[in-house]
């Protein structure tokens, strides 16, 4: 079984065209089982990003789309347009099955209007819990938002932009059995291993809003018999295990910054 997060796509002045057709093409062409599309799909949460969006977005052939917003969608009243131009992000449970797997996907809408952090909330943390208690151990839970449910490197001060409440949503989370959160938000393609719990984090699929990598880039996961992998793909270039880039960051380059 296959998955793609593409994240962060910023359509507005700093969206990549000619990146998106690539990865457009790319993704057709890899066919996966359902596309995530992790949130900050407009720069501003303006309407004619909106459109455009929506537009860009039907040139994926997969017929499953998971979407649901970023903090920028929600800019300019934009929660008030997100429905509107993805009414699919209504849709918050999907279900997969292949001979060998049987997954559940939810998705989270963890963007405040007008606020950069995010939050879970009590009532959505106890709807996690309610539907995930409803699938058993052989069933993979993969749970995805756009905000950092954990801090990483190279994001500022992200505990203040990242799930204001992740101790709580952590914990439902652990206590579900879920094998892997997705995220997107701050552009820096990441990975926390922590027990039975990875936490991926995606780039930008396509804007110049570049963080530790410079390039776009999106994940691909794949599924097989419970085990996940999870590599990075660059538009238009290679892939790579996830877990590379992560094994190659350097924290003494910050040091020549730091007071
Ligand atoms: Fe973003
Ligand atoms: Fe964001």
């Amino acid at each position: 079984m296959k998955f793609v997060q593409i994240s962060d796509l910023h359509v507005g002045g700093l969206f990549k065209q000619e990146a998106f057709n690539i990865l457009v093409e790319e993704i057709n062409e890899l066919n996966p089982d359902a596309i995530i599309i992790s949130g900050d799909l407009t720069d501003e949460g303006l309407i004619f990003q909106f459109k455009k969006a929506s537009d860009e977005i039907k040139k994926f052939t997969c017929p499953n789309l998971i979407i649901f917003p970023g903090n920028h969608d929600y800019r300019h009243t934009g929660y008030l347009l997100f429905r509107k131009y993805f009414p699919s992000s209504s849709k918050q449970v999907y279900e997969f099955k292949s001979e060998k797997d049987n997954v559940v996907i939810l998705s989270l809408d963890t963007a405040l209007p007008d606020r950069d952090e995010g939050e879970v909330g009590d009532s959505q943390n106890l709807w996690i819990n309610e539907v995930l208690k409803t699938y058993d151990n052989n069933v993979t839970k993969i749970v995805t938002m756009h905000h950092h449910l954990i801090a990483i490197p190279d994001t500022g001060f992200t505990n203040l932009v990242g799930i204001l409440d992740s101790g709580d949503a952590l914990r439902i989370l652990t206590e579900n059995g879920v094998s892997l959160v997705l995220c997107g938000h701050k552009h820096r393609p990441w990975l926390w291993n922590l027990g039975n719990l990875k936490i991926a984090y995606a780039g930008t699929s396509s804007s110049w809003r570049y963080r530790g990598i410079f390039e776009d880039t999106y994940n691909i996961i794949e599924l097989k018999e419970k085990n996940i992998n999870i590599d990075i793909k660059i538009v238009g270039g290679r892939k790579f295990p996830i877990s590379e880039l992560v094994k190659k960051y350097e924290p003494e380059k910050r040091l020549a910054f730091s007071k």
